[in-house]
């Protein structure tokens, strides 16, 4: 499945920062639809990967898509997933956020997740950015700095943004601190 021309530039920087040399990061991607970034991250980067979406339809697809079979695909809610805590090194997402209803929910729910000193990594387009403006879904898209706000609320730290060459995507990453 190809990406989209405009996602190419920060889904690349998001594998860079995917890589291990052991290769076995646990990455879950929220909000997968039919497995666009988990299929290419697990080609790409070797990692161990796991998509989830709310929608039956699009995991069904997905499994379809993933021909290696490498990537496991489940029809779970981001805002209230079945995963035990501190599961993943990674958790991703492809231009979900501003679909999902309680975005801080899904926030918080990935933070549990994640282990000590896992990394969130999103991509989804800028709100209040001329390029998008004009979108139908504009008005639900996160400015950079309300998303930056979001994930320092739900216990995210060190917090980096990149947008893409246009303006009108980012990549934003944070990390679960080590409470120990
Ligand atoms: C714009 S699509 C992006 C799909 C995929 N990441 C991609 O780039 O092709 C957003 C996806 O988020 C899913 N979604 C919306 N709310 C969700 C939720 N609360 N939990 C899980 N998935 C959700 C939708 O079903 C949809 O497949």
């Amino acid at each position: 499945m190809d990406l989209l021309e405009n996602e190419v530039e920060l889904v690349e920087k998001l594998c860079e920062r995917i890589k291990t040399e052991e290769g076995k990061e646990k990455v879950l991607d929220v909000g997968c639809g039919t497995g666009k970034l988990s299929v290419y991250l697990s080609e790409k980067t070797g990692c161990d990967a796991t998509g989830i979406d709310m929608e039956q339809e699009k995991i069904e697809k997905a499994r379809k898509n993933s021909l290696s079979g490498k990537v496991e695909f489940e029809v779970q809610s981001a805002e209230k997933m079945a995963f035990a805590n501190d599961t993943f090194d990674a958790v991703v997402s492809l231009k979900a956020l501003h679909e999902m209803a309680n975005p801080k929910e899904v926030l918080e729910e990935s933070n549990r997740v994640l282990k000590s000193q896992g990394r969130i990594l999103l991509i989804d387009w800028v709100g209040g950015a001329a390029k998008t403006k004009g979108h139908a879904h504009a008005h639900k898209y996160f400015t950079r700095e309300r998303l930056e706000e979001v994930l320092l609320e739900t216990g995210f730290v060190n917090l980096r943004v990149e947008l893409n060459k246009e303006g009108e995507l980012m990549l934003v990453e944070g990390r679960k601190p080590n409470y120990k």
